[in-house]
């Protein structure tokens, strides 16, 4: 079976350093137009579970959100209740979208110290949020974009989700999509922006660089990016950075830069340990994936040698196939979740591989020129 970082932690990467140790993501949070259907989406159409509600009825009258969960993935969908809350600029600037991805550690405190000490400019301060279930302490870091990372601890805390939320009881329950959890999160940043971000992630949190890809390693006829992978020390959080770059045309990343109005989080990894089950129910319940033309199957396995699935549901469902020198995985990504063309997500499984290939970069960049074509943004 796969292995991977995640379910056997291990201190795998040496150059991360031990003044932040993150124990896993705890939620993202995306801003949204209309959170009670967005919900619904997540639900209906990833297989999502209710877990979660705040809003009027709690006592917020600026906000409602609703919290989601399918294995250890929490997503928070919130959507301001009037005109003054500033979150409505959030949305009109970026469309839905992802504001925070929240890490779970055992001392939010002391994450804030440490990475504000390096550097990290101030999101918010820690303060601390209480009910008869315990007490929740957060804190935030602003990343790349309107981005921030909210430092959560939950040790001393056995209710629900978190103070402020009730258990969100529904009478619609779908059908798992056998999602387990974030593999990883990618940020696109603009030109000349990635390594800023690549060495926030290193000196301000402590990450190594797991990977890098250069516009020769990922471009095709038309456009052209670059990126690096950063990951904090267990190899639990991922972070890939791109940038676009020069080609004959528009970089997709440029594309993702001008709907969002800047860098932002471009699209959540999501991991299976069986991602033909996985996408055949997606796909059933309207999941629209890219793309892949079938002679992407002709040569594909002699670029990343045996593998153990059958090729015939692979080819048939369109899922790649890539080899880092670990092991090979298998990914397929959707296309955007949101009208404009920023959002998108990723499922991904791994035999092995506890990097990214780059062989996969090109077929999906493809995938997206030929979606780029369409919307007349190539
Ligand atoms: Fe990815």
């Amino acid at each position: 079976m796969s292995t991977t970082a995640h379910t056997e932690p291990k201190k795998i990467f040496s150059e991360a350093e031990d003044f932040l140790p993150i124990n896993g993501t705890d939620y993202v949070e995306l801003y949204v137009g209309n959170a009670k259907q967005a919900a619904h989406f997540y639900k209906t159409a990833f297989g999502f579970q209710s877990l979660a509600y705040s809003g009027l009825e709690t006592g917020d009258k600026e906000k409602t959100s609703y919290v989601l969960q399918q294995g250890k993935i929490r997503l928070v969908l919130t959507t301001p209740l009037n005109q003054d809350s500033p979150i409505n600029d959030h949305i009109r600037l970026h469309g839905d979208g992802v504001k925070n991805v929240a890490l779970w550690v055992d001392d939010a405190r002391k994450s804030f110290a440490e990475t504000t000490s390096r550097g990290a400019e101030v999101a918010f301060e820690p303060y601390v949020i209480n009910d008869k279930h315990g007490e929740v302490v957060l804190a935030g870091i602003k990343t790349y974009g309107e981005t921030v990372h909210i430092f959560v601890e939950r040790k001393n805390y056995n209710g629900t989700f978190m103070p402020g939320f009730r258990e969100w009881k529904s009478d619609y329950n779908p059908m798992d999509a056998g999602l387990k959890y974030i593999d990883h999160m990618v940020g696109n940043v603009g030109w000349n922006e990635m390594n800023t971000w690549v060495n926030f992630y290193k000196k301000v949190m402590g990450f190594a660089q797991l990977v890098s890809f250069d516009d020769k390693d990922i471009s095709t006829d038309y456009t052209a990016l670059m990126s690096k992978v950063m990951t904090n020390g267990n190899g639990r959080i991922k972070f890939p950075i791109n940038e676009p770059a020069e080609g004959k045309k528009k970089s997709q990343i440029e594309e993702y830069l001008d709907f969002y109005n800047g860098a932002g989080v471009q699209h959540i990894a999501v991991a299976t340990d069986d991602i033909v089950t996985t996408v055949r129910r997606l796909k059933a319940n309207g999941v629209e994936f890219l793309y892949v033309p079938d002679s992407y199957y002709d040569d594909v396995l002699d670029r990343v040698g045996e593998i153990e699935e059958d090729m015939g549901p692979l080819r048939e469902l369109g899922i790649l196939i890539d080899r880092d020198d670990e092991g090979y995985l298998l990914q397929l990504f959707t296309k955007p979740v949101s009208d404009r063309p920023t959002l998108f997500f990723e499922i991904i499984q791994r035999r092995g591989a506890q990097s990214f290939g780059k062989g996969n970069f090109k077929a999906l960049f493809e995938a997206i020129e030929r979606e780029q074509e369409n919307r007349g943004t190539l």
